[in-house]
């Protein structure tokens, strides 16, 4: 922890801290509110990570080429090494790996809506890697300079390969779309069923947003889920057109004065029942991450007492 002087009142100088843009380090002192909203987001973030490992895994067994397959296996990998430096930056915290998981395993911790809806063809993974990665970049750029270190550092990382997955899920969709009609129409297919989805990912409108008000006082998130959404939906919209291909909402239209497109409202009585383990693939994704974990008990024995015998052997030499 930095030196601070006794007669410092703890909380102006974590203020102070912010107000320069400093980073608060694990060892630094920080209101105990600060601490627990972290550790909701980040872990919540980590959780969509290795959530989302599965609506794209169940398709590379299916991916119509070696490249294709490569490619998807290297994304799904990084979205596993995600969520482990996601989980660590918690774990700075103070929240224990295993508190973490059991609060995803027991159905405790929220995880991303927009995992909890299937990928039906391939032209789905397509529509993610464009759509769900390019939004969840357009969210995590401002997080490479939110006020948690450990975070920011990882959010780095993570954005670098987020932005090679976005690519790569448009390269994909520019087969479809200027492939042949069957194909075309797969795109739109996937398109319509994945834009409102995404939109929801953003998060409630900032006035229905209680977590954002503190988010932005501690410099955790820099912009609103509103600003979010506008921005992602002004950025996606050209690369739509290009693609010949429409949204599925009527009252999109572009607006001058304010130089950004006016939109629908998705479904939040939806969201809500996405958010409360009621979407259409939710059951589905815990129990394969339940079994996943359960699996993976061998595998973690062994690798503990690896590192228990290499510490003996250190320890004796
Ligand atoms: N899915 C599930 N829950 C959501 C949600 C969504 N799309 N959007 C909001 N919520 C939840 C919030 O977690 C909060 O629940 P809680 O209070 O019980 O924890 C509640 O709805 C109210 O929302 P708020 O707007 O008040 O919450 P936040 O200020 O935390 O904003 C957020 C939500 C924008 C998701 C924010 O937490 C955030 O920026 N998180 C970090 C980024 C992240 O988690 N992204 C996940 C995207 S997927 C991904 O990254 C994987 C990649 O490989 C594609």
């Amino acid at each position: 922890m930095e030196n601070v002087n006794s007669n410092t009142n703890m909380e102006e100088w974590f203020d102070a801290k912010l107000q320069k843009n400093e980073m608060i380090e694990p060892k630094d002192w920080m209101p105990e509110n600060y601490r627990k909203h972290l550790i909701r987001q980040i872990s919540q973030h980590a959780h969509s990570e290795i959530i989302g490992m599965l609506p794209e895994g169940n398709w590379i067994t299916r991916a119509p080429s070696l490249r294709a397959k490569i490619v998807l296996m290297a994304k799904v990998q990084d979205e596993g090494g995600h969520g482990l430096y996601l989980y660590t930056a918690a774990e700075t915290l103070g929240s224990s790996r295993d508190e973490l998981l059991d609060a995803l395993h027991t159905g405790k911790a929220k995880y991303s809506s927009i995992f909890n809806y299937p990928t039906l063809t391939w032209a789905d993974i397509g529509a993610v890697g464009w759509l769900v990665d390019g939004a969840a970049i357009m969210n995590q750029v401002m997080l490479q300079r939110t006020s948690y270190g450990p975070y920011a550092r990882a959010m780095v990382r993570i954005c670098k390969e987020e932005s090679f997955h976005q690519r790569q899920g448009y390269e994909s969709m520019c087969h479809l779309a200027f492939g042949t009609t069957e194909q075309k129409q797969m795109a739109q297919d996937a398109l319509n069923r994945w834009w409102w989805p995404t939109l929801m990912m953003f998060g409630p409108t900032d006035d229905k947003s209680p977590n954002t008000a503190n988010a932005i006082k501690w410099k955790i998130k820099r912009e609103s889920n509103d600003q979010l959404r506008q921005r992602f939906i002004n950025q996606t919209i050209p690369q739509v057109e290009y693609l010949g291909l429409t949204v599925p909402d009527p009252d999109l239209k572009w607006n001058e004065e304010k130089k950004g497109y006016d939109f629908g409202s998705p479904n939040w009585d939806e969201f809500m029942s996405v958010i409360a383990g009621n979407g259409p693939c939710n059951r589905e994704r815990l129990k394969a991450r339940v079994d996943a974990h359960k699996n993976g008990e061998w595998v973690r024995a062994a690798a503990k007492a690896h590192a228990d015998k290499t510490k003996e052997m250190e320890f004796a030499a």
